[in-house]
């Protein structure tokens, strides 16, 4: 399929394709560099017909996206010696993702990570969302933006290869307010980059938090743990967490305890110790204050595998970081290739609005008005030493 017609550009005003060149789209999956081409991935719930793009960069790094839940199925990337391997989680179709994922490499709304007891209140008005996790809100409720079939459309890159999504989401959709539109663009780009550009907009006063939940191993998906893996985390303080994984409201200091990666620590180092906030959070699975100066974007976190030699570098605009290490991966998750994923065998760096903000007076908001754009990029760039 050749496309010749009008497409969004990241801003969404529309442009003409043919001005700039001619994409082709494809019907297989091997792929020219700065290429993108699709093939089908399976049915969504809903009837509809799910796609998956490969997008590929000069550097032969390849980044597979489905249209489905706006989900990374697989990023390839050389380690030290150039050997490519998929190290990301998930499944090998769309049925996979429905039959059940925790979230693996979703784009995750309205609200990624958790609203105390699926309550919270706007302009003196209580919405009620689901309680899907425990007695709390989680990533956006029963069928979040993860499990919705956007619009995709290829996106020119020098080099590299984009892929445009785009979803509506009407007023009162999972108890939210507003009618929003949301539109993320991935980019990989020229430096081994993939770039996640969102931006959104309502008609009504709502809430809004997204990220995007990949889950990390750098040493290959299915290849065992990340317990190896160093981590640096560019934050002096955290939102520690009551046992249903609430923040308390404080910002504490990270220093002296297993939640200092200001400067690299091995992430097995101290993720048993003694200690009432790892007990919380079953291990890490906390979100940390970035070191921000403004809204530009920071590097957030960096990881490396000393066995391959990879490197995975965030940078956000976003205030917060959410580790993940997996704590809740128990094998029953068979993914790509029949590979099982057990506990601790990927990491997980959602930048984010901290949790539970829209009951956290104290914390940076997370109200979106009509005529405000939502805007947050994150960068995932993969290197060796
Ligand atoms: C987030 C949460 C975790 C877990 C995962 C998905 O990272 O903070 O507690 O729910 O999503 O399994």
């Amino acid at each position: 399929m050749t496309l010749r017609n009008h497409m969004k550009s990241p801003i969404g005003s529309t442009f003409a394709l043919a001005a700039l060149t001619t994409l082709t789209l494809a019907a297989t999956a091997s792929a020219a560099p700065g290429s993108i081409t699709q093939k089908p991935f399976g049915t969504a719930p809903s009837g509809q017909a799910v796609s998956l793009y490969t997008l590929t960069n000069s550097h032969g790094m390849v980044v597979k996206i489905t249209n489905y839940g706006g989900i990374v199925t697989s990023i390839l990337v050389p380690d030290r010696r150039g050997k490519l391997d998929d190290v990301v989680l998930g499944y090998d179709n769309v049925a996979g993702y429905i039959k059940g994922s925790p979230y693996f490499g979703a784009l995750v709304g309205r609200y990624a990570n958790r609203i105390a007891k699926g309550k919270f209140t706007l302009n003196n008005k209580t919405y009620t969302l689901a309680v899907n996790n425990g007695v709390n809100h989680l990533h956006g409720g029963k069928i979040g933006f993860d499990k919705k079939v956007w619009a995709a459309s290829p996106v020119r890159i020098p080099n590299g290869a984009g892929l445009s999504l785009t979803l509506y989401s009407p007023d009162m959709e999972e108890g939210y307010p507003g009618n929003l539109a949301v539109h993320v663009v991935y980019s990989l780009t020229d430096d081994n980059a993939l770039k996640i550009a969102y931006t959104a907009t309502t008609d009504k006063p709502t809430v809004l938090n997204l990220t995007n939940h990949s889950y990390f191993n750098l040493n290959g998906a299915g290849s065992g743990t990340i317990l190896d893996h160093t981590l640096m985390i560019n934050a002096n303080r955290y939102t520690p967490i009551d046992k249903t994984s609430i923040p308390f409201g404080l910002l504490a200091p990270v220093a002296g305890t297993p939640f200092d990666f200001r400067r690299p620590h091995v992430i097995g180092e101290r993720i048993n110790a003694a200690n009432l906030q790892i007990k919380n959070g079953a291990g890490y699975d906390h979100n940390f204050v970035l070191n921000h100066r403004g809204s530009s974007l920071i590097v957030a976190a960096r990881a490396y595998s000393p066995k391959t030699g990879r490197v995975l570098t965030v940078s956000t605009t976003e205030p917060g970081v959410q580790l993940y290490t997996g704590n809740f991966l128990d094998g029953t998750n068979v993914g790509k290739g029949g590979k099982v994923y057990n506990r601790r065998n990927a990491f997980c760096l959602e930048t984010q609005h901290f949790p539970d903000s829209p009951n956290q007076k104290a914390f940076p908001t997370t109200t979106l008005r009509p005529g405000q754009v939502y805007r947050q990029t994150t960068i995932d760039k993969f290197s060796t030493r």
